[in-house]
Parts: structure tokens; sequence; C-alpha cells
């Protein structure tokens, strides 16, 4: 796959150059891992290092050829927004490149999670040569990209933040599909669209439970629905799945689950899980 690798172990050189400049201590404290999202890093920082950070950051962009350094934050609020510290350079908009889908986003304000690449390149996969698909929380196309490139589906992708959607609009010219992919800065539960989709990416975390009747109504009978959520361990596996036939029982569907994958560990004890689910319009 092309793109960006997860974590890289730390250059020689990184080494050389700051234990030179910093408290011989502090050297095997540098971060030994980072991501990189196009050609902008970011690096978790531990508070030691808070008085060099800077230099640290020039010298990793240096070494590795970023243009931009950001310390690894919290990814919060409705919008899933990063908000993470720049330490070096200005420019956080990037293009990473990945199995084939170039992703232009803002780094230092859009999540893009190297833990979810595993699910972009099953979304690829899974969707079919025309059928509709309406992705309900699409940021920047992330896992509806890879249905309307490879599967050469039919996307619909809404959108909420109006800086997000900029790149989810820029990102359909930029893959060549908008003769199949269209893109609404709406929130999800006014889209009007009823009884349509053949399939459904809830692609969201801690309150995706919410909008379950939305994506009901949006569903054509015997749709699939990827439906994400995190779950306390404790209440696995029997959970996200039966939260969500409880609710699609109480609006008059059955559902049946096809397949349930871990994402990745969302908080201590606490899991983002993906669940397929068929729904049958009672
Ligand atoms: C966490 S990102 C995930 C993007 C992608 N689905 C994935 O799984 O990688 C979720 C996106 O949903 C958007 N969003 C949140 N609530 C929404 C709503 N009610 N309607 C439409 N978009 C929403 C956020 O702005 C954010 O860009």
């Amino acid at each position: 796959m092309d793109g960006t690798k997860k974590t890289q172990l730390i250059k020689p050189r990184i080494g050389m150059v700051l234990s030179k400049e910093l408290p011989p201590e502090l050297v095997p404290k540098l971060p030994k891992h980072w991501v990189q999202i196009g050609d902008v890093l970011i690096l978790p920082l531990r508070q030691e290092l808070e008085p060099y950070k800077h230099r640290i950051a020039e010298v990793y962009a240096e070494v590795i050829g970023a243009k931009a350094v950001l310390r690894k934050g919290r990814i919060r609020g409705e919008f899933r927004e990063t908000n993470y510290e720049i330490l070096y350079g200005e420019d956080t908009v990037t293009v990473h490149v990945e199995n084939g889908i170039r992703y232009k986003l803002d780094v230092a304000r859009i999540m893009f999670s190297p833990a979810n690449v595993k699910e972009r390149v099953r979304m690829a996969k899974v969707a079919k040569p025309g059928e509709l698909v309406v992705d309900m929380f699409a940021g920047i196309g992330h896992l509806s990209l890879p249905m309307a490139v490879h599967g050469k589906a039919r996307v619909i992708a809404i959108e909420k933040s109006p800086y997000t959607f900029q790149f989810l609009v820029e990102n359909i010219e930029l893959n060549k599909v908008q003769d199949r992919m269209t893109a609404y800065n709406i929130d999800n539960r006014d889209f009007p669209g009823e009884d349509i989709a053949d399939r459904i990416l809830m692609g969201y975390v801690v309150t995706t439970h919410k909008f379950i009747p939305k994506a009901l109504s949006i569903a054509k009978d015997e749709a699939v629905i990827h439906y994400h959520n995190t779950v306390p361990e404790r209440l696995m596996p029997q959970e996200p799945f039966r939260t969500f036939q409880r609710i699609a029982r109480e609006h008059g569907y059955e559902a049946e689950k096809l397949n349930e994958l871990i994402i990745k560990r969302y908080a201590p004890g606490v899991w983002h899980v993906v669940v397929d689910v068929r729904v049958f319009k009672g």
C-alpha cells in the first residue's frame, strides 16, 4: 500500500543532532514513533520535553522531510476536531495518499486515524458498482471515497462541519468521482431521502446510537448498515448490536448481524467497534 506508515523508528540522525542540544537525561525520552499524514507529522511529546518542543519539532521535520509538525492531542466535540498544537511550520494542509485514494485535509483540525486504515480498505472492497451508499458522517470522505473510487458505488456524502466539508468537496474532485459522489453540508438528521440506500455508513463514535432511527429511514429494505460505536469492554460482545437491534425493533425493523470487527482501543477499557447489520422493514 502506498501512503504513510503508522509509526517509524527514530532516525539515528535525530538523536545525533538533539543529543548535542538537550540535557542528556532527556535524549532517551525523545519520541520513538510518530504518525505521518502527507507531509505533516504528528508527534507524541512528553511533558519534560516542553521547553525544547519547537527545536525538537524542527529537527524531526528536517530529518524526515515534513513541512509541519503537530503535537498529538485529543479529538473533541461534535465535529471530532483535533485542535493539535502546531510546533513547527505553518501550513498544515496536505494530501495524504492511501490505497490509491488522495485525501486532502488540514491535519491540525481534522482527524485522520492511522488505526482506521483497515476499515478504509475494507470499505473499498464491500461496495458494489452502482449501489447507492449514504455516508452519514462523511468527514473528508475517509470511508466513502474508497467506495466510490474502487467500488464504483454511487455515494451521497453528508458532512455537517463547513470546514471539513470544503475538503470533502475538493477530494471528490481530486479523485475524479464527481459523476457518482455528491456532498451535502447539512446535519444528517435533515437529509430528506427516505428508503433509498443500499448501504449506509455510520462512521461516528460515542453517540452513534442516536442516529439509528434516521439511518433506518434512509435505508431500503435489506440494506446493510456499517454501524460504528464505542463500547465498554464489559458489555462486549453483546454491544453495540443489542442496542442497534432494540432501537430497530422499536421503529418496526428487524436487524441481522452479519459481521463485527474491532477498529481500535478508544480509551482504557473502551473499544471502537463496527458491526455490519442487515435491516428488514417490518
Ligand atoms: C469522526 S469523523 C469520521 C469520519 C469517517 N466517517 C471515518 O469514520 O473515518 C465524523 C464526522 O462526522 C461529522 N458529523 C458529526 N455529526 C454530524 C451530523 N449530525 N451530520 C453530519 N455530519 C456529522 C463530523 O463533523 C466529522 O467530520
